[in-house]
């Protein structure tokens, strides 16, 4: 049974049949409007969500199937054995996609092989963003095979896991410019898979990562939590400033692209930490292609699930 996890199983042509898929889709919507006649995915979240929702559950219905949402804290989760009820869960729905707080989850979902599991962002991966980062990567370029050059701002976490794996896969040169590594992320296989293809690059130059790039992208260093009523609390003052100190000199904005990558698209998975990792200038300038990103979720999402049931 297939799944998607972590991209680690998928092939460069699986990737690119996904994406060449959602294209095809997304041009020629009436072609699908009944193909999920009858379907039903089961979205379970432990955390919150806009993009994720949105564009799964609106997937499904132009699908013409359904998605069901569920919210962990309002089931009877907390009763119960997860296997168990996990299993159950399963029975009602012809695809999982999970929110999880933790990748096992997940895992142990897939383990059971009833239904195809979609892992909707653990703490180490977000595989449809991936696909949908793709997908408008192959849009604003006219095809994948023209798009050489990823360069990642800030701190490494689950979203670029999955970016620098499906990008080296693909033969696209990732550049890391990422002063940490968020710790429960690190999948030491998924590093080793991309290191080993000779496209992952680090450094913390900005001009030699940012020279000749195609696409620069970034997502939140700053935890919301540090937050009351939009001022810091005390108690996490000291690693507001360490976070501050490590990272605004990485952070995607209108001067960074200007001097040092005119050309290349400004992308970010969204929700954006204005002031922190990106500014409002570089969201809103000629070359943010943001918001084609987060509707692309949804194309994408509609090309992983008919591939996962086999259509
Ligand atoms: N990018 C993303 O997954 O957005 P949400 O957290 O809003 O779903």
């Amino acid at each position: 049974m297939k799944h998607c996890l972590h991209l680690k199983d998928w092939s460069a042509d699986d990737i690119r049949n996904v994406i060449e898929r959602a294209i095809e889709i997304k041009k020629n919507p009436e072609k699908y409007n009944n193909i999920l006649k009858n379907k039903t995915l089961i979205m379970l979240f432990q955390k919150s969500s806009t993009r994720t929702r949105l564009s799964f559950e609106t997937g499904m219905t132009q699908l013409g199937g359904h998605g069901i949402f569920l919210d962990q804290k309002t089931t009877q989760f907390a009763l119960t054995d997860y296997r168990d009820e996990i299993r159950a869960v399963m029975r009602f729905g012809d695809v999982l996609m999970m929110r999880s707080k933790e990748y096992k989850d997940v895992a142990t979902a897939a383990s059971f092989n009833h239904i195809p599991v979609i892992d909707a962002c653990s703490e180490k991966y977000h595989p449809c963003q991936t696909l949908g980062d793709l997908l408008t990567m192959a849009e604003h370029s006219g095809g994948l095979d023209k798009v050489k050059k990823v360069v990642w701002l800030g701190i490494e976490n689950n979203v670029s896991n999955t970016l620098k794996l499906a990008c080296t896969k693909l033969g696209i040169d990732i550049f890391l410019v990422t002063p940490k590594v968020h710790e429960i992320s690190v999948d030491e296989e998924l590093n080793k898979m991309a290191d080993d293809t000779g496209h992952v690059h680090k450094t913390l130059d900005l001009q030699e990562a940012l020279a000749g790039a195609d696409y620069v992208h970034t997502d939140t260093w700053m935890d919301m939590e540090f937050f009351d009523d939009g001022k810091v609390k005390a108690e996490y003052q000291t690693e507001y400033d360490k976070r501050i100190a490590m990272f605004k000199p990485y952070q995607l904005n209108v001067q960074l692209i200007e001097e040092h990558a005119p050309h290349a698209k400004i992308m970010h998975c969204m929700p954006c930490h204005v002031g922190y990792e990106i500014t409002t200038d570089a969201i809103n300038h000629k070359n943010s292609v943001i918001f084609d990103q987060a509707e692309n979720r949804m194309h994408a999402q509609k090309a992983i699930i008919l591939y996962l049931l086999g259509k």
